[in-house]
């Protein structure tokens, strides 16, 4: 390919990310400034983007007239100014899922009775921090947890966490529930034994819980109101729930042609069955907030071509963001500066971390890139940074977060 071209307009461009006069800006800010004045591998976050992302869930749940609360999940992103901006902006809670999660909610100024807690192989020491935290509600995934939970804390008030049986997201992979059994919450089978354990200990049970995966779309809809359906049966057995909290997982498009989760058709779903029940609902969205509220900024280099393929080595690795190689879906590559004369390309991006699978993207068609200049990874807001590890000794990255002036 070596026809040059004019920046066509790209598929994902919109208001708050695009390109004017060649460069990429993401709110007000000039990514390229950015990059040279601060150096990269950075993660910039933009508030705006992430209260407009809240904003959506929120208006169309309200629309449909249901009462419900949202957990920002914080294991998709907890860095710390972003967290802290999430209380401040005052439209969520937040779902934690380890001690030092609770911990670092709490530091954002969240007050207990704003943290959900929704742990897996919860630990003994894990109970002592949640028995400090009297004010947390907790959703327990295994009848272990409500033993060991109600026996340091009898009467507490909880949530069960069940298996569902069915998933959805991204793609199978990314399921938590299916044909073959996760270690995520508790089966059809096992239910009522995990109501006499936790009668045996006076545990209220307030809240039926449920986590489908990640990403899941419009198409997902069926699946998400036949797991609805598939509620009753536990709702019927425990009358003294009143919270129905669906997780999170909702996704957002990743390639062109994908179309954005129909909210009003998911809250129509969700409508169905809550309001019917006079349930509160719960969310924990995590990626769905800060996903595309987050860029990656990395810098080009080498750029060399190895048996026919052109390899464009960047300045991070999937150590730092690892969605493309851990859940198999896909980034959007694109350069800080566009170069509107310069031949088009199919390039495959590469990390600095030795290890085969550490490719960011593959066939990528971009404007010919050099070494030296900066690239984007768009769509890295959630599970980058928190995910991130010092591998090859390369764990070293800035953060970044956006404030628009009012
Ligand atoms: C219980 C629970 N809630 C919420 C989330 C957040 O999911 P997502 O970031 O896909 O919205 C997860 C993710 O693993 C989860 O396990």
């Amino acid at each position: 390919m070596n026809d040059s071209f004019d920046k066509p307009q790209l598929w994902w461009e919109r208001d708050d990310l695009c390109y004017r006069n060649d460069y990429l800006f993401f709110g007000k800010q000039n990514l390229q400034v950015l990059a040279e004045s601060s150096g990269t591998p950075t993660f910039v976050y933009n508030v705006t983007r992430i209260q407009q992302n809240l904003m959506r869930l929120s208006g169309a749940l309200t629309k449909r007239g249901i009462k419900f609360k949202i957990f920002y999940a914080l294991k998709a992103n907890r860095y710390l100014p972003l967290v802290t901006s999430l209380k401040l902006g005052g439209l969520c809670g937040a779902d934690v899922c380890s001690p030092g999660e609770l911990l670092l909610a709490r530091q954002a100024g969240f007050h207990e009775n704003e943290i959900t807690y929704t742990g897996t192989s919860v630990s003994d020491e894990d109970i002592e921090c949640l028995k400090r935290h009297a004010g947390v509600h907790v959703n327990c995934d295994a009848i272990s947890t409500l033993r060991r939970l109600g026996a340091q804390f009898p009467g507490r008030s909880v949530g069960i966490r069940i298996n569902p049986s069915q998933g959805a997201g991204y793609h199978s992979g990314l399921h938590y529930a299916g044909s073959k059994a996760t270690k995520f919450g508790i089966y059809k089978d096992r239910f009522l034994e995990a109501l006499e354990v936790a009668g045996k200990y006076g545990l209220i049970i307030k809240t039926l819980h449920f986590h489908i995966g990640s990403g899941y779309g419009t198409n997902d809809l069926d699946t998400l109101d036949e797991i609805l359906v598939g509620c009753n049966w536990f709702l019927d057995q425990c009358p003294e729930i009143d919270t129905l909290d669906i997780g999170g997982g909702l996704g957002v498009p990743l390639v062109e042609g994908q179309k954005p989760l129909d909210l009003d058709a998911w809250a129509g779903v969700i409508e169905k069955h809550a309001n019917r029940r006079e349930l509160e609902i719960q969310i924990e969205p995590g990626d769905y907030v800060v996903k595309d509220a987050g860029v990656l900024l990395l810098q080009v280099n080498t750029v060399e071509e190895k048996a026919g393929t052109c390899f464009v080595g960047v300045n991070g690795g999937f150590n730092i963001q690892s969605l493309a190689v851990y859940y198999q879906t896909p980034f959007i590559v694109t350069p800080l500066k566009w170069r509107p004369d310069v031949p088009k390309e199919k390039i495959t991006l590469a990390g600095n971390i030795n290890e085969a699978i550490d490719i960011f993207a593959e066939d990528v068609g971009l404007p010919a890139i050099s070494e030296g200049d900066y690239i984007a990874l768009l769509n890295s807001g959630g599970y980058g940074s928190a995910c991130s590890s010092n591998h090859c000794m390369r764990g070293s990255f800035s953060e970044y977060l956006l404030i628009d002036e009012p």
